[in-house]
């Protein structure tokens, strides 16, 4: 596992741009592995102004994303289907077919979970994009999910709802459960970056890189991957003891 510790959310953005820019210009058919949250918001803007800048093309690239609040309808501006398209792909020409985000408000939702990976099993995910709940989950596979999931259905942790309620109106509204990528299919990435920031996130960063790999702290399982990066601010690095 390489970490790098960066001043702030910019330089944290920045230095995880570079890997994408250079995958894309090396690979123009590349598959992305795509997150959402707060964390991942400035590499985004970066992503879209190296397309404006005519660095990066986005035409032949695939698009996988970790996952999706259960029955919000994707229209809903809290949807991951929305916030995908608002902060990322509205803004680059990546094709409409070549984005996958799991279906959220789909009638079967096990069906959909079955479908997603069948997807997901057909391609190889060049460079996942991950952030950290503060529990430590990733994607949305929260404390206690078995290492060797595929998509799946979860109740979300009350925590996480908690977390996650800075979006909503109120915690009523907040999904009670999501469909996200297994914690195997992420781990067949090429290559995670993980991306966190802040204070409230110090704990998870430090039991995913010093703690024991326990499937109560989803993250840890990053330290049997061989290509893993985190990128980090210095209050999200301040409980590590190295
Ligand atoms: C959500 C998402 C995760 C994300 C996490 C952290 O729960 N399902 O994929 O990593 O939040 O979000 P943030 O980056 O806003 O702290």
């Amino acid at each position: 596992m390489k970490v790098i510790i960066v001043k702030d959310y910019q330089k944290m953005s920045n230095e995880a741009y570079n890997f994408i820019e250079e995958l894309l210009k090396e690979k123009k058919d590349a598959v992305l592995g795509l997150a959402t949250g707060s964390s991942p918001i400035g590499l985004y803007k970066l992503m879209v102004k190296g397309y404006e800048d005519g660095v990066i093309d986005y035409s032949k690239v695939k698009t996988f994303n970790l996952d999706e609040y259960l029955d919000l309808p994707k229209e809903h501006k809290q949807s991951y289907y929305s916030f995908m398209h608002e902060n990322l792909f509205k803004g680059i020409n990546v094709l409409k077919e070549n984005i996958n985000i799991p279906k959220g408000d789909g009638i079967d939702h096990l069906q959909d979970c079955k479908m997603y990976e069948e997807l997901l099993n057909k391609h190889i995910i060049d460079i996942q994009i991950l952030g950290i709940g503060s529990n430590g989950h990733i994607g949305f596979n929260e404390p206690g999910t078995s290492f060797d999931t595929t998509t799946h259905l979860v109740k979300l942790k009350e925590k996480t709802r908690l977390d996650n309620q800075r979006f909503f109106e109120s915690i009523d509204e907040v999904p009670t459960h999501a469909i996200t990528m297994g914690i195997k299919s992420i781990m067949k990435s090429k290559k995670i970056i993980l991306l966190a920031t802040g204070k409230n996130k110090a704990e998870a960063i430090k039991n995913m890189i010093e703690g024991p790999v326990d499937e109560n702290v989803p993250a840890s399982i990053l330290q049997k991957h061989d290509d893993v990066v985190v990128i980090i601010d210095e209050q999200a690095a301040s409980l590590l003891k190295k």
